[in-house]
């Protein structure tokens, strides 16, 4: 089963379908999104794939408090309480098919 990811850079809207099971994480590393370089592959060390989540989707995908994953990101730029997720560490289902975070610019671009 495919869900579709989109990732919104500025105005602009790009999109990949990816299998359940996969991470929005790898839906960056599959179009080659620079804003996501993931460094640690995905074992919440790096921070670099530190996302927005776009608004109607927030609910969805509401980080678990005082997780590793928001300690890590409180130390983050541009770090949004209720917005700011790691890519790695949202797992694709069924639920989140047409699932749309924002790039964060990427100082190194
Ligand atoms: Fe390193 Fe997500 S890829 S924290």
């Amino acid at each position: 089963l495919m869900v579709k990811v989109n990732f919104i850079r500025d105005t602009e809207t790009i999109s990949v379908d990816m299998p359940v099971g996969r991470t929005i994480m790898e839906a960056a590393k599959e179009l080659g999104l620079p804003e996501i370089p993931a460094d640690c592959g995905g074992c919440q060390a790096c921070g670099t794939c530190h996302v927005h989540v776009d608004d109607v989707w927030c609910d969805k995908l509401k980080i678990t408090e005082n997780s590793l994953e928001q300690s890590l990101l409180e130390y983050e730029q541009g770090y949004i309480p209720g917005k700011s997720r790691l890519a790695c560490q949202i797992q694709l289902n069924d639920d989140l098919n047409n699932v749309t975070v924002k790039l964060r610019k990427h100082e190194l671009l």
